[in-house]
């Protein structure tokens, strides 16, 4: 055997193939929702390897670097991101060998940090309460390291070229050939600012003259909208929907290129993206309700049949703790349940309706154990066979038990479960609560002797965020 016929079949300095699945993601018809005279398109780019659009700006942002000498082998990527744009990153430069240095801002999700330090990525937390020109800004601070460390490249989406250009030379031509070179309305969404430049550049070269509509899809709360509508900078309000929407106008963002805008809020973004998944089976992130609602709306206003495409930017797999938890939805305000203008109102999840994690007197403390962890709660209810409260069970109370001997785990709940139960009924007061809270309990609400659900003080917090009102509410800022 010849020294050559034992070489590895792969150059070690070949990037992994998922990098070649970037891109050329389908395109689906919308069928299920009233589209008017209109037919609606979505281009599916949560079918990215690393589950959003921004896969393709990652790779092309690292390839312009690569190919203008600002990164070479051995180098460090760094970025400031919150989102889908580290995963992206994290994929792509991690897989072609460099350091990946990502700077968080730190009201972002321990999913999303997770997730690119799975992937590899270095990770810095900064403060997400201050604005441009802070030195622990999450843009400057990116900046600020790409300067200190030899070797390093800051990508800079909102400045960087090579983030339209994506749009331009793959997202736009795959929707024109799968459209059939017939497009009368592209709708999209501002982050960056890459799609709306690259896609409008794009059309706006297949058809001169606003042939092809470019929407614009906005959060209420942000700038654009206005900015399109009125030619004028407001100041921003907050959102909950992720990855689009700005308090300012992003450098590589041509606002020019917009002919219309759609003012879309939460509530409705969510709504919508929910049932996109119920009614179509497609799995997108908040944004996607957003974009959907407002391609919804032109497609409604018309009058002439017109063919009309929009984007899955990103997967719902990243919102399940969120718009497509019921809990949360609820908490935050979203899905209204009828108010009893009593305590009830505060329970979060109801015994009736089976939302509250119980545990039964002869479960063993194990059980219990499992089901604190599993549902992330630190208490537990003992209910008997007829959804009568028993008592509650607490981690100190299993603590208790098993500190000495681990084996108690084996002992039933009723050996170690509180049996002085704090009861309020419906109609007591938010001072009754605070007085539960103050004795280091939780409250339980019963009414009679039909147990209703328990309430801790976070359920006292969020019922009291949800009505702090909206003109007291912070801004708050978008990381993409
Ligand atoms: C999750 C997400 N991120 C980012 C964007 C915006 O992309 P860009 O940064 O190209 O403006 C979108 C656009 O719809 C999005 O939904």
């Amino acid at each position: 055997m010849t020294e050559t016929s034992i070489a590895p079949a792969i150059s070690p300095k070949e990037p992994p193939r998922i990098l070649s699945l970037i891109g050329d993601t389908p395109l689906v018809e919308v069928t299920q929702f009233d589209t008017g005279p209109c037919q609606l398109f979505l281009k599916l780019e949560n079918q990215n390897p690393g589950g959003s659009i921004k896969d393709r700006i990652a790779l092309s942002m690292i390839e312009a670097a690569e190919a203008d000498g600002n990164l070479q082998p051995g180098g460090t990527v760094v970025e400031a991101t919150a989102g889908n744009t580290g995963l992206g990153l994290a994929l792509v430069a991690g897989a072609k060998g460099y350091r990946v240095l990502l700077v968080i801002p730190d009201k972002m999700s321990q999913e999303k940090i997770s997730h690119v330090k799975a992937l590899g990525a270095e990770v810095r937390i900064t403060r997400s309460d201050v604005t441009r020109g802070h030195p622990e800004y999450y843009q400057d601070m990116a900046a600020r390291l790409a300067k200190e460390i030899p070797g390093a490249f800051y990508v800079n989406q909102f400045g960087n070229p090579a983030n339209p250009l994506a749009h331009e030379r793959t997202t736009g031509p795959e929707i024109w050939e799968q459209m059939r070179h017939d497009v009368d309305a592209v709708v999209v969404g501002v982050g960056s600012g890459g799609t709306l430049t690259g896609l409008g550049r794009f059309f706006n070269h297949m058809k001169p003259r606003r042939g092809i509509e470019m929407i614009l899809a906005d959060p209420t709360g942000s700038v654009l909208y206005e900015y399109v509508k009125i030619g004028k900078l407001v100041e921003s309000g907050s959102w909950a929907v992720e990855g689009i929407g700005e308090d300012f106008i992003p450098e590589i963002a041509d606002m020019s290129l917009v002919t219309d805008a759609f003012e879309i809020d939460d509530e409705e973004s969510f709504a919508t993206v929910r049932e996109l998944l119920r009614k179509e089976g497609i799995f997108g992130g908040s944004s996607t309700g957003t974009l959907v609602a407002g391609a919804l709306r032109y497609c409604r206003q018309q009058t002439n049949p017109k063919r009309v495409v929009s984007l899955v930017p990103d997967t719902g797999n990243k919102y399940l703790s969120k718009m497509y938890n019921d809990f949360w939805m609820t908490e935050q305000g979203f899905i209204h349940r009828p108010p009893h203008g009593d305590l009830s109102d505060l329970i979060s999840h109801r015994y009736e309706a089976g939302e509250v994690i119980t545990v039964g007197s002869d479960d063993s403390l194990l059980t219990a154990f499992k089901r604190m962890r599993g549902s992330d709660v630190s208490q537990l209810p003992v209910v008997d066979q007829n959804g009568r409260a028993m008592g509650i069970i607490d981690e100190s109370d299993l603590l208790v038990k098993v500190h000495r001997d681990p084996s108690h785990f084996n002992d039933p709940v009723k050996k170690a479960m509180t049996d002085r139960l704090e009861t309020l009924p419906p109609n007591a007061k938010i001072a009754d609560l605070l007085g539960v809270f103050d004795r280091g309990r939780v409250a339980i609400v019963m009414d009679d002797d039909k147990f209703l659900g328990l309430i801790t003080r976070t359920d006292l917090l969020s019922y009291l965020r949800l009505h702090m009102p909206k003109s007291a509410a912070p801004p708050e800022r978008e990381f993409v």
